[in-house]
């Protein structure tokens, strides 16, 4: 397939950047028309970012399924749409042609709608990385529910939280999940959030590692009987679902500066039509290509790089149910290898985990396929970006470093592979609609001149049809965590810094935000989780610099129970506590990497942490924790940096 808005020059960004910030709506009208719509729109954009209200394509009628499948059937139909690797890799793969997806999404389609999903539902999805997920989410795209996907590394309580604010009605799940040598009971987990809860009505169960599971009468289903059922009457077609272009598409929670996660929403068309654009043009896939992104589509890359995105190209996908460094630290190679892979999307962490092994994981493993490399999800060091380079591309593969996050849907900074310069630990340029702007803490928008670099907190001065539209079931929420801290701009959250070139480099959060192994985990709701457990009076978290991680998770806690730090040798069962408490209330991937136990925490008079302080002191920069004399006890500083782990 020939892709009309696949941008081939660096001349050709130069202008079609200009055209797109000339007239926006002009050009996204112009890729839009790309796509197959029932109806067209009869206004392109319609925005202010003080409500704040964005609307693209609006009066356009789609069904984004019919763009990811139906629309491929006849000239790629017997393509493989997902191609999917097992976590243990003497089982054997499958590939999934577009003919197949499209039969059985509408097979699932029908068992949505025989179990009660009607459009606009809420419909929570907690599976692992197999195909039925992706069927699952492209079913409840087709009858126009909203899908809710979770990652299955949060727990029960987490997963009671998101189906409350959701209202959800509808849960597909799995009996359980491999990952690695581990095997996840996701349904037991499901079983755990549902006690208490009052709206879900079903729960689809898909078999995976039929562990033991409790089956409900009336409540819980298996997904191969519901899939018998239609099977039986021959239903191999569903007609998709007619939704305007600004009706909801999923909901995906992500953690901010507050406690509680927020639900993110994105629409059908413009989600549509910006995925594609990005797909397409920073990884510059070229029909055939076969594109394998690492990441689990519990989280946004997953649903923008493993479904959506791919499959609205007519592309072919690769999905891996495991981890990196299962049986092995080659697994990523042998699948590289095996399937002949084309573009390989990982995120740094994964990088710096595997240089660890070494070179010896890579050697006999042919990576000739390889064309393109990427990154996301945090900075990139140079280290780990020349290592990805010489050692996995052989200084062949561009390397696109996209920066973006759940808010945007998709990549806003970021090389196009091969077609504009790439620079170690710099994302570079923004895409075409997108217009930058970095402002100083009163919200002074910052010029770059002449050679210098600037540096500043990174805003968005416009809409692109990919931003999220509200927060589920608070608007208001959504106002104030993006929209008005710099009033008539989108605030990342982000630092950056921006060059001579206009190139830009992400620093990291400015927010009480931690990015740990490319995952966002937001300090208050990881001190919530930690002061619920019995003992703790109050605790504080900061982020610090994690040679894998990126950002290693460290907690200051005041103890006072029983078992307490003072009691030799309990400090570390105390400790497991915690970590425990932590994990029933987030999930394993929140636990914290080191716990110290103080008697205080450094306050100013008004009764406000210094985060500055703990930061400084877990980095181990002791020295330069600078001026305490406003703080309400400054002796507690010394007892602190005297018991740093
Ligand atoms: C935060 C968003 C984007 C999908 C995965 C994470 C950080 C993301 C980069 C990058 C530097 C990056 C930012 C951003 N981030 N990509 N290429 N370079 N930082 O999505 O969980 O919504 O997190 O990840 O800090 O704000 P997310």
């Amino acid at each position: 397939m020939h892709y009309p808005y696949q941008i081939t020059s660096y001349e050709q960004y130069q202008a079609e950047y200009k055209r797109s910030i000339d007239d926006p709506a002009e050009f996204w009208s112009s890729v839009a028309e790309n796509f197959q719509w029932r109806k067209k729109w009869h206004t392109t954009l319609n925005w202010n970012f003080t409500d704040p209200k964005i609307e693209w394509f609006k009066g356009g009628k789609l069904n984004i399924t019919e763009n990811c499948l139906d629309r491929h059937l006849e000239k790629s139909g017997d393509m493989p749409a997902l191609i999917w690797e097992p976590n243990d890799p003497e089982e054997h793969h499958r590939i999934i042609t577009y003919r197949k997806l499209h039969e059985k999404v509408c097979q699932f389609s029908h068992v949505l709608k025989n179990n009660g999903v009607k459009k606009g539902d809420r419909v929570c999805i907690y599976m692992g990385m197999i195909p039925e997920l992706a069927i699952a989410i492209l079913a409840c795209a087709r009858v126009g529910a909203i899908h809710s996907v979770i990652f299955g590394g949060f727990s029960a309580q987490s997963i009671a939280d998101r189906l409350y604010d959701a209202q959800a009605e509808f849960i597909v799940t799995c009996d359980g999940a491999y990952r690695g040598a581990k095997d996840i009971p996701l349904k037991s987990v499901i079983d755990d959030s549902l006690i208490g809860n009052r709206t879900v009505k079903k729960v689809i169960v898909a078999t995976r590692t039929r562990t033991a599971v409790s089956m409900i009468k009336g409540r819980d289903v298996w997904w191969e009987d519901e899939i018998k059922k239609v099977e039986t009457l021959g239903l191999h077609d569903f007609p998709a679902e007619e939704m305007d272009a600004e009706d909801p598409l999923f909901i995906l929670y992500t953690s901010g500066s507050t406690g509680k996660p927020k639900g993110v929403v994105h629409t059908c068309g413009g989600y549509m039509v910006y995925t594609n654009y990005t797909f397409i043009n920073v990884f510059q896939y070229q029909t055939g290509d076969i594109h394998f992104c690492t990441a689990d589509i519990g989280w946004i890359t997953g649903h923008s790089y493993i479904v959506y995105g791919p499959l609205s190209a007519g592309a072919t996908s690769l999905m891996f149910e495991g981890v990196p460094t299962f049986p092995d630290a080659g697994r990523f190679w042998d699948i590289v290898d095996k399937f002949k892979v084309n573009i390989l999307y990982t995120a740094p962490t994964a990088i710096r985990s595997l240089m660890g092994f070494g070179l010896g994981p890579l050697q006999g493993k042919n990576l000739s396929s390889l064309k393109v490399l990427g990154t996301v999800g945090e900075p990139i060091n140079e280290e780990a970006w020349h290592w990805y380079d010489e050692h996995v591309g052989k200084h062949r593969c561009p390397i696109v470093d996209t920066w973006w996050q759940t808010e945007t849907g998709d990549c806003l900074i970021s090389n196009l592979a091969g077609i504009t310069p790439a620079v170690p630990s710099w994302a570079t340029l923004p895409m075409p609609g997108l217009q930058m702007v970095l402002v100083d803490e009163n919200g002074k928008e910052l010029v770059q001149e002449g050679e210098e670099t600037i540096s500043g907190n990174l805003c968005i001065k416009g809409p692109w049809p990919g931003i999220l539209r509200t927060t589920y079931g608070d608007h208001e929420r959504c106002r104030t965590n993006y929209f008005a801290t710099y009033p008539g701009m989108y605030f990342t959250g982000d630092g950056a810094l921006k060059d001579k070139n206009g190139f830009y480099r992400i620093t990291g959060r400015v927010d009480d935000v931690l990015n740990v192994s490319g995952h966002r985990i937001g300090t208050a709701e990881l001190e919530n989780a930690i002061n619920m457990h019995a003992g703790v009076v109050e605790s504080a978290v900061v982020g610090y610099p994690h040679d894998v991680k990126g950002q290693g998770i460290y907690a200051y806690v005041i103890y006072q129970g029983s078992h307490g730090q003072d009691t030799h040798g309990t400090a570390d069962l105390v400790r497991k506590d915690i970590i425990q408490t932590i994990t029933r209330i987030i999930g394993a991937i929140a636990k914290p990497d080191k716990i110290q136990f103080v008697s205080g925490l450094p306050k100013t008079r008004s009764g406000k942490i210094m985060r500055r302080i703990l930061r400084k002191i877990a980095e181990g920069d002791l020295d330069s924790v600078g001026d305490t004399s406003a703080l309400l006890d400054p002796a507690v500083v010394d007892e602190i940096k005297n018991g740093k782990l």
